[in-house]
């Protein structure tokens, strides 16, 4: 039988009809894969990115398996384009069982964005922050939100000054400052839902090095075809399988209740201390509503009445 991510997640007995997922960063990669299999399990399914026609193929093969699926398009750089996503969403479900915060890459070149701010930074977390947030009072009670995240987090501790500027800009280090900064959102997340008495979980998750996906893209001349050689060799993780985690977190009846952890593929694993610092992921949430200019989501004042 062929092995699929929702059987290496140990849920294909799982039933997710009327349920209804957002997966950002599904025309490609993990993403995609973790689409596909959602949809197979009876979910509705909204898929995001930028390239339109990667997006309908995912669509089509969805609605193929019964799905009612659609394509958004957004950039992660735009804020514009996010709040769009969000209103979109908004208007065109009654309510959202599974946000997968899964958008995100590896960039070459270091500029900022239209708020100021570093773009691996912006893609790979603030639009997430935003998204999410956006869409809190769009989640059902018990809806799950997933972020990816990485085991490069470990390289990282949190840098305002490279967060704002580019003068010393280095791929790898830009990547593993937004990588934690995703971690610290998830647990901060968590936090501040369990707080409110909300019953949403946030996790978080290194979906395994897997350089069959497209990650790999955006870097210079032979990497991305000497990533994709190393895929199907016995130490590196599948596509399929880096989708199995995410659909794990999804849809696992085993993670019920389950907030504020931190997975590598499917077991829970302690990140790094500066990901566990609760003053830092405070500090991340405050600053992160302070670059979109917008009021601090779920503080005690407006969790208040
Ligand atoms: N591959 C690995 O080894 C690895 C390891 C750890 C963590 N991760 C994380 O896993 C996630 C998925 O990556 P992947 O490996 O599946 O790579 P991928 O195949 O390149 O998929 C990345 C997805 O993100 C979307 N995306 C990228 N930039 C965007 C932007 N500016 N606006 C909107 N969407 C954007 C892409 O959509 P469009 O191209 O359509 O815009 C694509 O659907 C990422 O968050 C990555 O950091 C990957």
């Amino acid at each position: 039988m062929t092995e699929t991510p929702e059987s290496r997640a140990g849920v294909t007995d799982v039933d997710l009809s009327g349920t209804t997922a957002l997966v950002t960063g599904s025309t490609s990669g993990i993403g995609r894969e973790a689409a596909l299999s959602l949809g197979r399990l009876g979910a509705d399914v909204l898929v995001h990115g930028r390239d339109e026609t990667a997006g309908n193929e995912v669509v089509d093969e969805l609605v193929d398996a019964g799905s009612d699926a659609r394509f958004v398009e957004a950039d992660f750089a735009s804020i514009e384009d996010v709040n769009a996503l969000a209103e979109t969403v908004r208007t065109e479900t009654s309510e959202l069982d599974v946000l997968l915060n899964n958008a995100g890459g590896l960039f070459r070149t270091g500029r900022l964005t239209d708020a100021g701010v570093e773009y691996t930074f912006h893609v790979n977390h603030l639009a997430p922050y935003l998204l999410t947030t956006n869409l809190l009072g769009h989640l059902a009670p018990d809806a799950r939100v997933v972020t990816t995240a990485s085991e490069a987090h470990r390289g990282a501790q949190p840098n305002w000054d490279a967060v704002t500027s580019v003068d010393d800009y280095s791929t790898f280090g830009a990547y593993s400052r937004s990588k934690l900064a995703n971690i610290q959102f998830s647990i901060e997340l968590a936090h501040r839902l369990d707080a409110a008495d909300d019953e949403i979980t946030s996790n978080a998750l290194h979906p395994g090095a897997i350089p069959g996906s497209g990650f790999a893209r955006f870097l210079p001349g032979p990497i991305p075809r000497a990533m994709q050689l190393l895929d199907g060799l016995p130490f590196v993780t599948s596509v399929d399988d880096g989708a199995a985690a995410l659909v794990n977190l999804a849809a696992s009846d085993r993670l019920e209740g389950v907030s504020g952890r931190y997975f590598d593929q499917q077991q829970i694993r302690t990140p790094s201390s500066a990901a566990l610092d609760p003053d830092s992921q405070h500090d991340l949430w405050t600053r992160s509503a302070e670059f979109l200019d917008i009021d601090v989501p779920l503080s005690e004042a407006s969790t208040q009445g």
